[in-house]
C-alpha cells in the first residue's frame, strides 16, 4: 500500500545546544534527515513533504531537489506541524505516515509493517510504540483493552500514567481524511501551549475510531533530542555497519574501534587495523591492509595496498601500493599500482607511477612521476613560486637525489639522474646527471686550529 509521508523537521532542537539545526547533524556519515530518508527509500510511498522552520533555508537546501517542503513559522507544535505538512501533500486519501527527522534507527521494514498493521486492521491511527525501562521525558501509551485511548505527554500525565513504560515514538500511520478532521479539533490548551499532535489520538477514540499501537525495538525508537542521543545513535548505526561488513568477511582486529561511514565500501577479505576512519565516498579493496591509526576521506583503496597512520582525502591509492606510515595525502594525489610514499611524505595533485617510491621526507606537489623511479630522501617540488603554482614532470626509471629541490615548471627526462642536494632549475635530458652544488673542499686539521683559538693560543 501507498503511502503519503510527512517528516516533520522544523523543531529548534534547543537541547543540542548547537547552531545546527538538528536534523542535519550527522551519524555514521549521514544527516539525521538522510538516515530517515534512506528508510523512506525502501518503502512504498506516494509522496513526501518534510515540514521545515527553524533554518528552513539550510534543512530545505540538505533535501533533494524532489522531496517537497514546506513552511511552518512559527512552530506552533507537532500537531500545527502535521497540518502543515498535510498542506504541502497534494492530496490525504489513503494512508499518511508521519515520521520526526530526528529517529535515524527506525528501519524500513518497520515502517512498512506499521503500514501493513494499519491497512490489515482498517485503524484511524496507528501509533509505532516502544518498551522502555525509563519512560521519562515521552509521551506514554494509555491503553483500554487491546485499543489506545490517548496520549499524555509526561508533563501533562498523572502519577499513574507516568508508570507506563510504552511510549509513543512519533511515527504513525493515519487515515488521511480523519487525520485532517481530526487536527482540525486539537486545542494548544496544555502545559506548552501548543497543538500536540498527539491529541488527535484522544478525538479519534472520542468519535469512535480504532487506534492501535505496534510496538518496535526500543533501540529503533532512540530520537534524538541532545549530543548524547546523537553519540548513542551514531555507536548503534557504527555496529549495524560493521556487523554487516564483518558477515561480508571484511576483517577487523577490534570492530569498536572502526569508524566506517554509511557509504563507504569495503570488499571481502579487506583488513581492517583498530583507530580507522573510512569516509564520504570511500572505498576499499580486497586484501588491502588498512591502519592502524588511518582517516580516509573519499578515498579509493585497490587490492593488497597497505597504509598505516595516514590520512588521505579525495585521493587514490592502487592496487598493492604501500603508504605511512606518517603520510599525508591531499586531494588529487594517485598512486599507481605497487607505488609507495612512505614516511613523513605529502603528497598533492600528483601521479606516482607505477611501482615508483617516494620513500622518506618529501614534499610531492603538482607533480607527475612516471614508473619505476625512485624520489631520495627529502626531495621537494617547489610547485609555488608565490604567484602561481607550476607541475615538476619526471620520467621513467629516474632516480632523484637526496635532497633535491625540484624548481617547477621543470621536467626530468627518462633514466636521468640528480645529484643529492641538487636545486633543479632546468630541464634535465633523458639519461642525465643534473648536479647543481659547489665543490667540496675541505680545511684540514680544522678542529684544531679552532680549539687552540678558543683557548686564545694564535700560535
Ligand atoms: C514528541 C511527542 C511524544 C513522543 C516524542 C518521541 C508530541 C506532543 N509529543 O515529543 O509523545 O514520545 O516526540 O520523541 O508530539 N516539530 C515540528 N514543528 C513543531 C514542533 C516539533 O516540526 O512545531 C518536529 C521536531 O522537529 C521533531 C518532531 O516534530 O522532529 C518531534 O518534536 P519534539 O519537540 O522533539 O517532540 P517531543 O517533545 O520529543
Ligand atoms: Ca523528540
Amino acid at each position: 500500500m501507498s503511502v503519503g509521508v510527512i517528516v516533520l523537521a522544523a523543531g529548534k532542537g534547543t537541547r543540542m545546544k548547537s547552531d545546527l539545526a538538528k536534523v542535519l547533524h550527522t551519524a555514521a556519515g549521514r544527516t539525521l534527515l538522510e538516515w530517515t530518508f534512506s528508510a523512506l527509500a525502501d518503502i512504498d510511498v506516494r509522496e513526501v513533504c518534510v515540514v521545515v522552520g527553524h533554518q528552513a533555508d539550510a534543512v530545505t537546501a540538505a533535501c533533494d531537489p524532489a522531496i517537497r517542503t514546506t513552511l511552518q513559522e512559527p512552530q506552533h507544535g507537532t500537531g500545527h506541524a502535521a497540518t502543515v505538512g498535510l498542506g504541502g501533500l497534494d492530496g490525504h486519501e489513503g494512508p499518511i505516515l508521519i515520521v520526526p527527522g530526528d529517529m535515524p534507527l527506525i528501519r524500513a521494514t518497520s515502517l512498512a509493517s506499521l503500514v501493513e498493521h494499519h491497512v490489515s486492521e482498517d485503524a484511524a491511527a496507528t501509533i509505532l510504540s516502544v518498551e522502555l525501562d525509563d519512560p521519562t521525558g515521552y509521551g506514554r501509551i494509555i491503553r483500554a483493552g487491546d485499543t489506545v485511548s490517548a496520549i499524555v505527554e509526561e508533563r501533562d500525565a498523572t502519577d499513574e500514567q507516568r508508570r507506563v513504560t510504552e511510549v509513543n515514538t512519533s511515527v504513525y500511520v493515519f487515515d488521511g481524511p480523519l487525520l485532517a478532521g481530526a487536527l482540525d479539533q486539537i486545542t494548544p490548551d496544555n502545559d506548552q501551549g501548543e497543538y500536540y499532535l498527539t491529541d488527535v489520538i484522544g478525538v479519534l477514540r472520542a468519535d469512535g475510531h480504532v487506534v492501535q499501537a505496534v510496538a518496535v525495538d526500543a533501540e529503533e525508537g532512540i530520537g534524538v533530542n541532545s549530543q548524547a542521543q546523537l553519540a548513542e545513535v551514531g555507536a548503534v548505526l557504527r555496529t549495524r555497519i560493521n556487523t554487516a561488513l564483518l558477515d561480508d568477511g571484511v576483517w577487523m582486529l577490534d570492530p569498536s574501534r572502526v569508524y566506517v561511514d554509511a557509504d563507504v565500501h569495503v570488499e571481502p577479505g579487506a583488513r581492517l587495523m583498530p583507530d580507522v576512519y573510512l569516509e564520504g565516498a570511500t572505498s576499499i579493496g580486497a586484501m588491502a591492509e588498512v591502519g592502524p591509526g588511518v582517516r580516509l576521506i573519499d578515498t579509493t583503496v585497490g587490492a593488497g595496498a597497505t597504509i598505516q597512520h595516514a590520512v588521505a582525502i579525495a585521493s587514490t591509492i592502487g592496487d598493492d601500493a604501500s603508504v605511512g606510515p606518517f603520510a599525508y595525502l591531499r586531494p588529487g594525489a594517485t598512486l599507481l599500482k605497487g607505488s609507495k610514499v612512505g614516511t613523513y611524505v605529502e603528497v598533492k595533485g600528483s601521479e606516482i607511477g607505477e611501482g615508483s617510491k617516494v620513500p622518506h621526507l618529501s614534499y610531492i606537489g603538482d607533480a607527475t612521476i612516471g614508473s619505476g623511479s625512485n624520489i631520495g630522501a627529502g626531495t621537494i617540488t617547489v610547485n609555488y613560486d608565490g604567484f602561481a603554482k607550476h607541475r615538476t614532470v619526471i620520467g621513467d626509471n629516474v632516480r632523484i637525489g637526496s635532497d633535491t629541490m625540484l624548481v617547477a615548471p621543470v621536467t626530468v627526462g627518462d633514466n636521468a639522474f640528480t645529484g643529492a642536494g641538487s636545486v633543479v632549475t632546468d630541464d634535465v635530458p633523458e639519461g642525465a646527471l643534473a648536479v647543481e652544488r659547489a665543490t667540496q673542499k675541505n680545511v684540514e686539521g680544522y678542529a684544531e686550529k679552532r680549539r687552540r683559538r678558543a683557548e686564545g693560543d694564535d700560535s
